[in-house]
């Protein structure tokens, strides 16, 4: 196992409720940037690449843009995601989805699951 993954990806502390954030981890033996996304006590995470043309979706490291209704917005395009399951809901790859990527909290870390 690569010594990343044996460091949580961030400190729920350091995402608020609805914030997005950016984290670093090496999955299948590549490292990789990931979108990290918290509702409440939930926190999800995707690849940080959007399915269009597989730009990284933040406008600077850890900088996302979200739209009014709350969707995340990829910045290279303007594909629009939901957050519940990563869905392109509108824009250039409407219809398809953000690669998951399973997470969990523990000890108020969030973890690689
Ligand atoms: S790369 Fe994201 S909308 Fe084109």
């Amino acid at each position: 196992m690569n010594p990343l993954n044996q460091e949580p990806l961030l400190s729920l502390d350091a995402l608020p409720d609805g914030a997005l954030a950016e984290a670093q981890a090496v999955i299948d033996g590549e490292s990789e940037s990931l979108v990290v996304y918290r509702s409440g006590e939930a926190v999800r995470a995707w690849l940080n690449v959007c399915p269009h043309a597989g730009r990284r979706l933040d406008w600077a490291p850890g900088q996302f843009l979200k739209s009014r209704e709350g969707q995340l917005v990829c910045a290279a395009h303007g594909a629009a995601f939901e957050l519940e399951r990563g869905g392109c809901v509108a824009g250039p790859c409407r219809g398809d989805r953000l690669r998951p990527v399973a997470v969990e909290v523990r000890d108020g870390q969030v973890w690689l699951a």
